[in-house]
């Protein structure tokens, strides 16, 4: 194994949902940003990071066909497409197969549904995530927050709240150990899977413009904040 192997990192980007909450007939991933698909932003945001080798990313076997017209992009992306499950952690898991077969040392998790991620952000989570095995990106809470109580309400100090987004980045051992344990069990994300095994988690602070494509109205959003980073 070459030292570049060794060291590598594989992205996962799963892509299998259907969107329901954007509400549009096939996968929101497919619905246009600026001239591209969603989907296809993300992999080149990821594909511009220089700690990134190859991409793995879980879809949908109803979406076979619409990812068969992009073979050539999807190739000279170094993209592999396998296939996704009905959950989002099935999707996770049939990437990170894919990844343990290719030996890779890291691997970092991001919803294809992220198309705005920065480098310095993706590169800022791997680095991390090489000193403490387990790191994820996270923005701090802007709001006022208030916890309920059987009296009334609470103030909560919100210099100690970040809400979790991705990339979350994981020694490739770590994460594998994470879903043999996981069996099926509820959980929000691949940080809380880990933590399960008593594993420290990082945090590495992003910008509230990563924004996960939800409902109609992010696409809007996303526009404006892609056009803003043309104009600085
Ligand atoms: N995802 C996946 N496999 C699933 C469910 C979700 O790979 N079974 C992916 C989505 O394609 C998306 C990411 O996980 O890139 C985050 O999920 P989310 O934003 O919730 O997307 P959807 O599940 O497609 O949307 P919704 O929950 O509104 O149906
Ligand atoms: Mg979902």
């Amino acid at each position: 194994m070459s030292e570049h192997e060794h060291r590598s990192v594989v992205a996962i980007v799963p892509a299998a949902g259907s969107g329901q909450r954007f509400g549009s007939a096939g996968n929101k991933l497919f619905a246009d940003l600026a001239g591209a698909p969603i989907w296809l932003r993300t992999i080149r945001r990821l594909r511009e990071a220089p700690s990134m080798s190859s991409i793995v990313m879980p879809v949908a076997q109803s979406d076979q066909s619409y990812f068969s017209g992009f073979t050539q992009q999807l190739s000279e992306l170094d993209v592999h497409l396998v296939n996704g499950g009905a959950e989002r952690w099935q999707s996770v898991q049939s990437g990170l197969d894919w990844a343990i077969n290719r030996r890779a040392e890291f691997v970092a998790v991001h919803d294809a549904a992220r198309p705005l991620v920065t480098v310095e952000e993706i590169e800022a989570t791997i680095d991390e995530a090489r000193v403490a095995d387990a790191a994820i990106l996270s923005v701090p809470i802007t709001g006022t927050v208030r916890r309920r109580t059987s009296q009334g309400s609470t103030l909560v100090d919100r210099r100690e709240l970040f809400s979790a987004a991705t990339p979350q980045v994981f020694s490739t051992a770590l994460l594998h150990e994470a879903y043999l344990n996981h069996r099926g069990r509820l959980a929000t994300d691949d940080g809380e899977l880990v933590q399960r095994l008593g594993k420290q988690v990082a945090t590495v602070v992003g910008q509230p413009t990563n924004l996960k494509i939800t409902h109609p109205g992010d696409l809007v959003l996303a526009e404006a904040i892609l056009a803003s980073e043309l104009n600085s």
